[in-house]
């Protein structure tokens, strides 16, 4: 089948390049990000709908600016360049780009000089987000200004060559309906209709999968998160039982998971499942290690090996199914160049080169909340689909210290009064993850008339929207009583309950 033809981003190096590529597919448009330096002929070979030029951190002076293939500009498709974009396409058409005496960071009121295609239905001025050194001080022949702020031009526009500019950034919330912004290059002047997502995108890989893995078998590590979990019924939907699923009890699971889990996919999915319980293993390994590197690599290489005699005793399998997704695909190739090699995923990186996989990766298009769209449409339920990510070296990071039975227990109890009561509350799916820390302090309590010393739980509540940076919740204060009331009363060995107000940066989500 084939590909639908994308809206291009060439990437130049800004940190908001993903966010042009979510705005556009939230119009449910097919959209990709490559490398400003992508040959000319792989990007022709893509046969683009319509390209976008994205900011970068350089000026188009420096010796080393990011470059780009000056015939992107002759292809006759409509081109939408975006701040250091804008810089670019003006400077190569012989527009003139300088340093400004002023630069502009923040916010800016944009006026617009109508007629403007891309500021079509909008008010001015316009509140803008700005993040930019150099200015255009005179554009390319056969351009107007549709747009200035106070000290730059900020909207171009040359509607016979289908060529437009702007020096804010539209993809960013702080933008005023800066999605409307993209939305009239995308739909209104490029004319490309919504059909993509995700359908489309079930039907197209689907068909995909089918071709790669023709009549061979398939293997794929669940962990009970959602990326795995759609990925594997993307390729059960294309291979069927040849698919098989392996899910490994570590015993750093949290309450009832193991059970739960591969009851929903065998149920909802109907994924072929081999549960396989080796919680011991684990916990014994684990004995007396208080290191968190080290309780993690521990974690790592035991569940290779693990998951090395799993693979053997299901005899010759060529595929293995793995849910990278996008941020991780376009974070290592991006403008590092075509030659830097892909994350391997943490939780299977680094299996023995004797097991050579190759590899099945149908969400490599896709952004988390796309993943999750995907899944519902694939008939997987909230439960699964809106689940709070969770580690792979599961509660292990979550008991500060040594891992023991005893102290599982005491997180895996407390952790589940805590997800049952953000529930209750009506906030787990408001926030990227909630759970209890065990911490290897004690402490000096009174219960009925007995004084108590026993340890203290920590309970974490974040948000975020990928869990690179991520804030504190405020929960309100009656939900975290209840919590802190019912651990210490349900949680034998737990007589204090503390709350994280640590963000990130400078915290970690995770404890270790
Ligand atoms: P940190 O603690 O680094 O976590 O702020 C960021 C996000 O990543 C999750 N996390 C992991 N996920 N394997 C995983 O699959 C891991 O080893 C791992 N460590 C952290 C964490 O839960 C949070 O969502």
């Amino acid at each position: 089948m084939e590909q639908p033809r994308p809206v291009v981003i060439l990437d130049f190096g800004s940190q908001y390049t993903q966010l042009i590529a979510r705005r556009i597919r939230e119009m449910q448009v097919y959209a990709v990000i490559v490398p400003c330096h992508l040959p000319f002929e792989g990007l022709v070979r893509m046969n683009p709908q319509a390209l976008i030029l994205s900011g970068g951190p350089s000026s188009v002076y420096d010796p080393d600016a990011p470059i780009c293939d000056e015939r992107v500009l002759k292809l006759n498709l409509p081109v939408l360049g975006i701040c250091y974009g804008l810089q670019w396409m003006s400077y190569k058409l012989g527009g003139k780009v300088e340093p400004a005496r002023r630069g502009e960071y923040g916010f800016a009121q944009l006026r617009a000089d109508p007629p403007s295609e891309m500021l079509r239905g909008l008010p001015s001025p316009l509140r803008v987000w700005n993040s930019h050194g150099d200015h255009v001080t005179a554009v390319p022949g056969g351009f107007r200004i549709a747009g200035w702020t106070e000290n730059a031009i900020s909207v171009i526009e040359n509607h016979a060559a289908k060529m437009y500019a702007l020096e804010f950034h539209p993809e960013v919330h702080h933008t005023d309906r800066g999605a409307e912004i993209l939305k009239n290059f995308v739909q209104g002047i490029c004319g490309i209709q919504p059909n993509w997502f995700p359908q489309s995108f079930i039907r197209e890989t689907v068909e995909r999968v089918r071709e790669q893995i023709g009549d061979g078998r398939a293997l794929c590590a669940l962990s009970g998160g959602v990326d795995s979990a759609v990925a594997a019924t993307l390729v059960s939907w294309a291979i069927g039982d040849r698919l098989v699923c392996v899910f490994v009890n570590n015993g750093l699971l949290r309450q009832n998971e193991f059970e739960e889990v591969t009851a929903a996919l065998r149920e909802q999915a109907h994924l072929n499942v081999r549960a396989v319980d080796h919680s011991a293993r684990f916990v014994d390994r684990l004995r007396g290690v208080a290191d968190p590197e080290r309780k993690r690599k521990i974690i790592g290489e035991e569940f290779i090996r693990v998951f090395e005699e799993e693979a053997r005793s299901l005899g010759e399998i060529e595929f293995l199914v793995q849910g990278t997704l996008y941020p991780d695909v376009i974070e290592s190739v991006s403008v590092k160049g075509p030659a830097a090699t892909i994350k391997s995923h943490h939780n299977v990186g680094g299996l023995p080169s004797d097991l050579k996989f190759r590899l099945v990766e149908p969400l490599r298009e896709l952004f988390k909340d796309e993943v999750r769209v995907v899944g519902r449409e694939l008939g997987l339920s909230e439960e699964v689909v809106s689940r709070q990510p969770f580690p792979g070296p599961g509660l292990a990071v979550r008991i500060v210290g040594e891992v023991t039975e005893e102290r599982l227990r005491m997180v895996r109890e407390a952790d589940a009064i805590v997800l049952a009561e953000v529930r209750a509350a009506g906030f787990y799916q408001r926030l990227w993850q909630s759970f209890a820390v065990l911490l290897p302090v004690s402490s000096v309590g009174v219960m009925g008339d007995a004084r108590t010393y026993a340890a203290t739980i920590a309970v974490r509540a974040v948000e975020s929207e990928d869990g690179m940076t991520a804030d504190w919740a405020r929960l309100p204060a009656e939900l975290l009583e209840r919590i802190a009331t019912r651990v210490v009363n349900e949680v034998k060995g737990v007589n204090r309950v503390v709350f994280d107000l640590t963000s990130k940066p400078p915290g970690t989500i995770e404890w270790e």
